[in-house]
């Protein structure tokens, strides 16, 4: 008790027997919290002036759509890579192109089937997942009359090409009967 009548003692306060001492804050912790506060003001001013640190999500997304890409660039006649295609109506575009050019004269204009089968129906000879289209294509089946294309188109035309001959899929165009087997 007689503490905190002592004119030295650092006690300010004293409650259940619980001391409170008003000390220097050490230098090492003020150095810690002033250096923070400074180091603030660089980073915000580095971080909204120059833009070269991105945010993580930013990066993160970056890092996936390099992969996506790296991936396509190994599999760019996969399912997956076709599909993508589909999803994006510029490309499809760009396919329904090489079709028009290339195809038409034996799968008619709407892929309802002149000497080549009718891509619009359910039936198909040789598959029908985006995966096997562009097989048809880049290989052809030169005993039936369809040329190879993979060659003359390269991947990426192949890949148009058969991300629109997906969009075709059950349009049932009147045109040519079937061929091959019913699927999904
Ligand atoms: C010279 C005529 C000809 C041209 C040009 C042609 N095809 Fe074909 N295509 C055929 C024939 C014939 C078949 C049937 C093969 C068979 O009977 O096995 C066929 C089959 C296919 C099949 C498989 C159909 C199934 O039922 O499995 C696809 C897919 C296909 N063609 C897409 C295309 C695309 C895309 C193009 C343009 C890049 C193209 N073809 C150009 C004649 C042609």
């Amino acid at each position: 008790m007689s503490a905190v009548n002592d004119p030295n003692s650092k006690i300010v306060h004293r409650y259940d027997d619980i001391e409170e001492e008003d000390n220097q804050l050490p230098n090492w912790w003020l150095f810690i919290l002033f250096g923070t506060i400074l180091f603030m003001f660089g980073y915000w001013l580095v971080y909204h002036t120059t833009h070269t640190l991105q945010d993580p999500r930013t990066e993160y997304n970056a890092e996936v759509a390099d992969i996506k890409k790296a991936r396509l660039a190994l599999t760019p006649l996969s399912d997956d890579a076709i599909s993508a295609v589909v999803n994006d109506p510029a490309q499809v575009a760009e396919g329904k192109l090489v079709f028009a050019s290339t195809c038409a004269a034996c799968h008619a204009q709407q892929g309802e089937g002149l000497v080549g089968p009718n891509l619009t129906d359910k039936f198909w000879i040789h598959g029908n997942k985006p995966s096997d289209i562009a097989r048809s294509v880049t290989d052809g089946f030169a005993d039936k009359g369809m040329p190879p294309w993979g060659q003359l188109l390269g991947q990426e035309k192949v890949r148009k090409v058969a991300a629109y001959v997906v969009t075709l899929k059950n349009k049932n165009v009147p045109g040519k009967a079937p061929q091959g087997d019913p699927l999904e």
